[in-house]
């Protein structure tokens, strides 16, 4: 499978501005099982000092397991869970120097803003006065100067899961544990919580291990994706590795749109597939090897039917604000293209693609199983994105 380490000179070159990273966390072959299911199979995962890294996958990958094994939540059956260097598999979670910050906020309705923030501090008996300190600071950070006094039940979604956030990170955890945590709130709020999060991790330097099976909200936000499919880490990268360079036909299927082809790599930039041969810019696969051939809908350009490398007719066109969305039927395999160019339907068009937006993957076991856009419809992509209402704690 494609798992990877990435190696600090690369932090050092790529992301991080120069400076050389800490390892905070490192999961080491972890493997783990419910009632005879594998549900992670041998993650091997290093995160580092001031990361917002992104566990991203579809329901059911693994996603809350892996951030509760690193809570100290769930046990391993294999594998290490080292923190800082030291080995702390039976840590329990309260001594780990690790928080945790859930889609259900988890409130005290019976006590106002200050006191949700300010509980952890009470419980380690931090006198008033830094209690009061450190709960204002939190109150401005979060964007909540002046709420005080406020009941916590009389707050929107998005004030008190910054209430949540704030009580999370006033004891200054080392690593703050993010699940689904925007997964209740809508989308206007959503985008606004997605920048301010940014913020504040970008502020407090703390390491943020966020979770969400949302592509667009990864991208938008991580300084590292971690794409997980069945239990396994499929790619690690930053925004642009994964979505530029996706690893095999699930990651390129799972982050943005694709056309995903069969393909045959004839040499060194060279590939066939739909009848035609193209220039592409991949090297270093075997003369005549099967591969999977990604092109994004945005790299596609509509030109005249004589002047293009393949021809096929319009079958939808969709307005979506700033692009349409156009569904193109060639020799069989409907292409999505995205286009500001207006195309009607039933048109005969062409379709010419630059040697750099033709992207080569190896075959894997996610090959074959995504198929053309013969059935796609925005409407069914809406029904089945499965956000959950909110639900305060009583
Ligand atoms: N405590 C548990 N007992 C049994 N099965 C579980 C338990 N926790 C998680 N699972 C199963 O493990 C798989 C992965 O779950 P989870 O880590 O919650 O995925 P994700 O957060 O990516 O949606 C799912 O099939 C889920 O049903
Ligand atoms: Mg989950």
């Amino acid at each position: 499978m494609c798992q990877e380490g990435r190696s600090p000179v690369f932090l050092q070159s790529e992301r991080f501005g120069g400076t050389l990273m800490k390892k905070i966390v490192e999961l080491k072959n972890i493997s783990k099982s419910f009632d005879g299911e594998t549900v992670l199979d041998n993650i091997n995962l290093d995160i580092y000092d001031n990361e917002f890294l992104t566990l991203l996958g579809p329901s059911g990958c693994g996603k809350t397991t892996t951030l509760r094994i690193i809570g100290g939540f769930e046990h391993p059956d294999q594998g290490d869970v080292i923190f800082m260097g030291e080995r702390i598999n039976d840590m329990p979670p309260h001594k780990r120097n690790v928080n945790t910050v859930f889609q259900k906020y988890a409130m005290f309705p019976h006590l106002n803003v200050f006191e949700n923030i300010a509980f952890p501090l009470r419980e380690r008996r931090v006198p008033k006065k830094t209690i009061e300190e450190k709960v204002h600071e939190m109150l401005s950070m979060v964007m909540l100067n002046g709420f005080d006094h406020r009941r916590v039940t009389s707050l929107s979604g998005g004030q008190q899961q910054r209430v949540a956030i704030a009580r999370a990170l006033i004891g200054q955890p080392k690593v703050l544990l993010l699940d689904e945590p925007l997964g209740a709130l809508d989308l206007k709020l959503r985008k606004d919580m997605q920048q301010e999060l940014k913020k504040i991790q970008k502020a407090t330097g703390i390491t943020f291990i966020f979770v969400t099976h949302d592509q667009e909200e990864a991208l938008t936000m991580s300084d590292t994706i971690v794409v997980m499919s069945q239990g396994r880490i499929q790619q690690i990268g930053t925004p642009q590795d994964i979505y530029n360079e996706p690893k095999n036909a699930f990651v390129a299927d799972f982050i943005g749109e694709s056309n995903i082809l069969d393909g045959t790599m004839l040499k060194d930039l060279m590939v066939r597939f739909s009848g035609t041969t193209f220039q592409c810019v991949d090297k270093g696969f075997a003369p005549q090897e099967p591969v999977d051939v990604v092109v994004r809908p945005e790299d596609v350009d509509i030109v005249a039917q004589e002047k293009g490398m393949l021809r096929g007719v319009v079958t939808s066109v969709t307005f979506m604000g700033v692009h349409y969305e156009v569904i193109v039927d060639i020799g069989g395999f409907k292409w999505m293209i995205q286009t500001t160019d207006y195309v009607g339907e039933g048109e005969y068009i062409g379709l010419y693609i630059e040697p750099d937006a033709i992207h080569i993957m190896k075959k894997s076991e996610y090959s074959g199983l995504y198929g053309d856009y013969s059935s796609f419809s925005n409407e069914l992509d809406e029904l089945s994105d499965p956000g959950e209402e909110s639900e305060d704690y009583e």
